[in-house]
């Protein structure tokens, strides 16, 4: 089989300030969530598609994507992303050769940026859309003051989608302890910690994630622009 994929939409969206869940927040005309399913499911090699709701709410994201995508399950998440990934993990087929996993605030992905990250498990046991850092980093320092210039070169800044091969993954969140799930802020981060190499692939395009209100604008006006569906 190919590859599994899995959107983790079980945020809540505090820093958003919305009142319902993140990834049903309307943009350029669809919720977040429907933006990332349709991509996932157009890209070559995607096989199997699971979305991890915010529990209680799986109806409303079975509504929210409606049926222009085919969806293998929707599945309640947990109280921390990683913890959401493995809800999503365990309700993939178990035949799936690799394991892509995206965040639903992320709703510029598209069918190419997933097949580039696929492509990649070719050689590695893992890749990642990432980006080189283009902004001059500052350490804050005391009373909100610059405390240092950080270097920025080799420094990337971390996206989704992230794909491993997946007796990798699986293994990786069978080894995870609880203060690693509480922690982790993506699967890169578990995988670096076990000594798994993982590529770093460029989307060329932008691939920002929505997370404070001024997120949306900018969002809805790239997708404007953009057709996928
Ligand atoms: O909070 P943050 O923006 O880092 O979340 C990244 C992604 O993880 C979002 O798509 C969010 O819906 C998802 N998430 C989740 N379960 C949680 C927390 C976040 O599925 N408990």
């Amino acid at each position: 089989m190919g590859a599994g994929a899995i959107i983790v939409a079980a945020g809540s969206g505090e820093r958003l300030g919305a009142s319902l869940p993140k990834a049903m927040v309307r943009v350029a005309g669809r919720p977040l969530v429907a933006w990332c399913a349709i991509a996932l499911s157009a890209a070559r090699g995607v096989d199997a598609l699971v979305i991890v709701s915010p529990p209680g709410e799986e109806k409303a994201i079975a509504a929210a994507i409606g049926d222009v995508v085919r969806v293998h399950a929707i599945v309640p998440g947990g109280a921390t992303r990683q913890r959401s990934v493995a809800a999503g993990i365990a309700a993939l087929p178990t035949d799936v050769d690799a394991i892509l996993v995206h965040d639903a605030a992320r709703p510029l992905v598209t069918p190419a940026m997933v097949e580039c990250v696929l492509a990649e498990l070719a050689v590695h046991d893992g890749a990642i859309a990432a980006a080189p850092v283009a902004d001059t980093l500052k350490r804050e320092g005391a009373g909100g003051m610059i405390a240092e210039t950080i270097d920025r070169v080799g420094l990337w800044g971390a996206q989704t989608p992230q794909a491993f091969r997946a007796e990798v993954i699986r293994r990786m969140f069978a080894e995870a302890d609880p203060i690693e799930m509480d922690t982790a802020t993506d699967c890169a981060g578990m995988a670096e910690r076990r000594g798994v190499r993982v590529a770093l692939v460029n989307p060329q395009s932008p691939n920002p994630k929505v997370t404070v209100p001024a997120d949306l604008a900018l969002v809805e006006a790239l997708l404007g622009g953009l057709r996928i569906a």
